[in-house]
């Protein structure tokens, strides 16, 4: 979703400005625009459709000089992607400029009542009202902008996350939050502003996170002061973020979904790393110790997700079930947010989020918290949204994912979800010592099969060349394979824009069946295990109707192989943890077919990395 970086100090900042927004493309966007304070004090605002490579073909000519900028990756809300919807939006008088991430949902009104008092407006942007609000305000009260923003923001309903230059006084930023992300980055004499931490970690690593409600006052050679929408000073811990540049460039890859693919065995390591011990026997997770009582107690548990991390979610309701004993539901964010939940003070709510930043889920956690539960969190995104809003909860620690289409994050959240069900499952006397100390070390072996399963990439590209034809493709896995099926689906319908739908394979009989003919590839997950005799007889079902079938087996299954037309091999491993390897094959099969349709793999059309609105 839209990207926001600002920076004021020492340097030009066109090119911090510039470096930040190809550090935020990652997470969607379709038009770009910075605008820049110069030494005579003049704004310059200059803005394109597309991509930020356009924005900098586009400035070439122009004054690009300043110190003081913000900058801004627009994912069209209002108004469609065009240069005069893109932000910067700057104010009718020309004096000040902001950019916006986030929705204003009382615009239509606002925007009513600024023509009726003769303010005009250049583009069908929310944004530009809250910018022609500030100026409104500023002008007739006769304020300083800090009161102004201040006063346009008790006026203002929905997400945002603000920053806003005056031409007048050039030495400072306005920024703000509301339910949408904004960090301050603190370096020698010099201020940074991103709507995360990968534009500002180049230049410095001490952050300050903004929480809702907080305007920060960046002014030069002064210290950041953040107050409250009441002018109350807030106090604010500045952070070491511990993030490299390394782990936020492509390393030799051609994208970043495939860096992401190949580094998923190192990325379950580090989120194994302290936690599963195999010579002690045991997984230790400190929130289980922490929140003993609350966890092990628990009545039922609800995971609330959307996306890949829901996928997660539903593999993660097996385990639960299967090792705890304790029923689970799993919900949608944004179904769970709007229909009134039954929730007890004895449910445990799991939230699971790669960015921690998704406004549904974020929004399911406080309603949640209302209703009494105690709320647990599986993110990525150290000191996110998510995880500040919690009550306690377990980083998957994989590092930042930049490609949109979620990879490393997916088995990190299932990795995670096992070893919860497992230190709850010992607390709880529902798993026999057998059982536990078998998964801990099969659940430990992982990464290395990951490794083996990675071998294969050559052969799953040759594979996929074969399929960039197709229009439609079905998934079909049962029992703790289902939801791979579904993300497997999910992931060839965002990257290579093939329709796909994933299924439970006994549900084709029910349905689906009626696609089947030699036009649909079917993609069975058909790993030995209770239910395998019953996939087989799928398999029968869809060769007899001419579908070509791609098959996932276990090493050395050859009736399958006498009968698919293509199969991928698995290395054996526990039934729970089949879905940690048989994704990577899925992963990479979508992969190499949208990279040879020509797509953008790592910013599909339309997609945003985290979905910051509803
Ligand atoms: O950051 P989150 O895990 O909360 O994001 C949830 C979904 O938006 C996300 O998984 C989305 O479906 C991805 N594009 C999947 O590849």
């Amino acid at each position: 979703m839209c990207g926001i970086v600002g920076y004021i100090g020492k340097r030009k900042a066109y090119p911090v400005l510039i470096n930040g927004l190809k550090r935020l493309e990652y997470r969607g966007y379709d038009s770009a625009g910075v605008a820049l304070l110069n030494d005579d004090n003049e704004l310059n605002v200059y803005k394109t459709k597309g991509k930020v490579s356009d924005l900098e073909a586009y400035t070439e000519d122009k004054d690009v000089s300043g110190t003081v900028g913000i900058a801004h990756t627009r994912w069209a809300t209002h108004g469609e992607p065009n240069t005069a919807n893109a932000h910067p939006h700057i104010s009718s008088s020309g004096n000040l400029a902001i950019i916006h991430n986030g929705i204003i949902e009382n615009y239509a009104t606002l925007k009513r009542r600024l023509m009726e008092k003769g303010v005009e407006f250049k583009s069908n942007t929310d944004t530009e009202v809250l910018i022609q609000l500030i100026e409104y305000i500023q002008s007739t009260k006769n304020l300083d902008l800090l009161t102004a923003v201040r006063m346009a923001l008790h006026t203002v309903i929905g997400a945002y996350a603000i920053a806003v230059i005056d031409k007048r006084n050039p030495d400072q930023i306005i920024a703000a939050r509301k339910s949408s992300p904004l960090v301050v980055g603190i370096g020698e004499d010099e201020f940074f502003l991103g709507s995360d931490a990968s534009p500002i970690i180049e230049y410095t690593k001490k952050v300050i996170y903004l929480d809702d409600k907080d305007i920060a006052i960046i002014h030069r050679g002064e210290e950041v002061k953040v107050v409250d929408f009441y002018n109350e000073e807030m106090k604010h811990d500045v952070t070491e973020v511990a993030l490299d540049l390394a782990q936020i460039e492509k390393g030799g890859y051609p994208h970043f979904m495939l860096k992401e693919i190949f580094e998923q065995p190192d990325c379950l390591m580090d989120c194994m790393s302290g936690r599963v011990n195999v010579e002690a026997n045991n997984v230790v997770l400190s929130a289980v110790i922490d929140h003993r009582e609350q966890l092990v107690n628990a009545r039922r548990f609800i995971i609330v997700a959307c996306g890949t991390s829901w996928h997660a979610a539903q593999i993660g309701k097996q385990l639960l079930e299967d090792i705890c004993k304790v029923p689970c539901e799993v919900e949608y964010a944004s179904e769970f947010r709007y229909r009134n939940p039954v929730i007890n003070n004895t449910d445990v709510v799991i939230a699971i989020s790669q960015s921690g930043e998704t406004a549904d889920t974020l929004a399911a956690v406080e309603l949640a918290k209302e209703k009494g539960a105690f709320i647990y969190g599986i993110c990525n995104a150290i000191g996110s949204s998510i995880p500040r809003a919690t009550h306690t909860g377990s980083y998957i620690h994989v590092g930042p994912e930049i490609g949109v289409a979620s990879t490393k994050a997916f088995t990190g959240q299932v990795t995670v979800l096992t070893m919860l069900a497992l230190a709850l499952g010992k607390e709880r006397g529902t798993i026999d010592e057998q059982k536990y100390k078998d998964l801990i070390k099969e659940l430990y072996d992982i990464p290395e099969k990951m490794k083996e399963l990675l071998k294969q990439c050559d052969a799953i590209r040759d594979i996929s060349q074969i399929f960039t034809y197709a229009r439609n493709f079905l998934y079909l896995g049962r029992g703790y394979n289902y939801p791979v099926a579904l993300e497997g689906a999910l992931k060839l319908k965002e990257i290579s824009y093939i329709h796909a739908e994933g299924y439970p394979a006994a549900e084709m009989k029910h349905g689906p069946i009626a696609l089947i003919d030699e036009e649909m590839p079917v993609v069975v997950i058909a790993t030995k295990n209770v239910l395998y005799e019953k996939v087989l007889s799928n398999i029968q079902e869809i060769k007899a109707r001419r579908a070509r079938v791609i098959a996932l087996v276990n090493e050395g299954d050859e009736t399958i192989k006498r009968m698919a037309d293509m199969v991928i091999e698995l290395p054996h491993t526990m039934e729970c943890l089949e879905p940690l390897l048989a994704t990577i094959p899925l992963q990479l099969l979508a992969y190499f077919i949208a990279v040879c349709k020509g797509k953008d793999v790592d910013q599909p059309r339309n997609l945003a990395k985290s979905v910051t609105v509803e």
